[in-house]
């Protein structure tokens, strides 16, 4: 059993909206982006969050750096709440969380080389001594192979290619010895040929120094190497959660079963047919439906259950969580074959 204080974060509860508006004036409704979600990370250990596009996992995400702030719930990142932080606490927040965004070229400001990236974070948060900031640099650059320092060190973004970039990005997250890491889908836009090398690079930082990494996806075939744990989104909630293992071998939601089904085989023998993923689109998340969000594509939804409660986690075992009516005190509702 996890303790609290395991936990290096500890999210309950967390909604982020966003208002819409007609002419950016008059209040016509709003995108319920993240609704309600909640999960534990340990110290030194790697989440993968995988989901479909749109389910909310970049606003997750960016809501756990603080980048947006929630219109409800709580973070609880060591120990305090950080979800409502503003001026010098936020400031100092930001210093120990680090973000490795998908774009690598779109993250790095054009006009700075490698050397004011990479500086720039220490000088806002405080590191004194251009010698001591340059061995830092120096010691991150080596880490993630852009060695010889001196080498990368003059250079502009556009002079690196898609995988030098983002080391780079990794470096300048890496280098305030941050506790926590997001990686929000940190080699969706490079070559398939680098992919792995900087999914490698990225988890042996991780490794190496402790740090909590949260890894955003939506290829779950790469959360079996790189996440200890995995949480699945769906139109703003977190549907279901366990270890990686765990949820690959034994999945609970109808939903994640069919993403399950959907990973490509290499083996065209054993490849998986696209008929089980279910038909149609997540819903918008401007106007979700009612009770259970996943109910209108799921074929083993109730009429009268499904479409009116909203599923809570129930913990069929221990460390595995999931929402889903048929299992839990509604499980009565569902006939026994429904359940494989
Ligand atoms: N700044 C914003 N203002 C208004 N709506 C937003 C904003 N950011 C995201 N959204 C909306 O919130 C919902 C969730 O978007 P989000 O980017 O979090 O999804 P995602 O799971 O990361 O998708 P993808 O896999 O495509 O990156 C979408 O409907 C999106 O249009
Ligand atoms: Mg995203």
């Amino acid at each position: 059993m996890t303790k609290p204080k395991d936990n290096l974060l500890a999210v309950s509860g967390l909604r982020t909206w966003f208002e819409l508006r007609k002419w950016g004036l008059f209040h016509v409704g709003r995108i319920r982006a993240v609704d309600g979600v909640s999960f534990d990370l340990k110290h030194g250990e790697t989440v993968a969050i995988v989901g479909e596009s749109g389910c909310g996992k970049s606003t997750l995400a960016r809501t756990i750096l603080r980048l947006f702030k929630p219109v409800g719930g709580t973070i609880n990142f060591k120990g305090h709440d950080i979800a409502g932080f503003s001026g010098s606490r936020l400031k100092h927040y930001r210093s120990k969380v680090g973000y490795v965004q998908q774009d690598p070229y779109g993250a790095l400001p054009s006009f700075m080389d490698v050397q004011r990236i990479l500086e720039e974070p220490m000088k806002i948060h405080g590191i004194k001594g251009r010698v001591r900031r340059r061995r830092i640099i120096e010691d991150t650059l080596s880490e993630l192979n852009l060695t010889p320092a001196g080498e990368f060190l003059p250079k502009f973004p556009h002079m690196l290619s898609g995988g030098q970039q983002q080391r780079v990005v990794i470096a300048r997250a890496r280098i305030m010895h941050p506790d926590l890491i997001v990686a929000d889908e940190p080699v969706s836009m490079l070559d398939a040929s680098v992919r792995i090398n900087i999914l490698q690079l990225l988890k042996s930082v991780q490794k190496e120094h402790g740090v909590g990494l949260i890894y955003v996806t939506h290829d779950l075939s790469t959360v079996r190497y790189f996440s200890d744990r995995t949480l699945v989104m769906y139109a703003g909630r977190i549907v279901e959660q366990a270890g990686v293992e765990e949820i690959l071998r034994n999945p609970f939601h109808p939903y994640t079963r069919a993403l399950i089904n959907a990973i490509p085989d290499p083996d065209a023998e054993n490849a998986k047919s696209l008929r089980d993923l279910p038909p149609g689109e997540p819903p918008s998340l401007a106007d979700p439906p009612a009770g259970c969000r996943f109910h209108p594509r799921c074929r083993h939804a109730v009429e009268g259950l499904c479409n009116r409660e909203l599923p809570e986690d129930f913990e069929p075992v221990s460390g595995h969580k999931v929402q889903c009516l048929m299992y839990g005190q509604d499980a009565r509702d569902f006939s026994p074959g429904e359940k494989t």
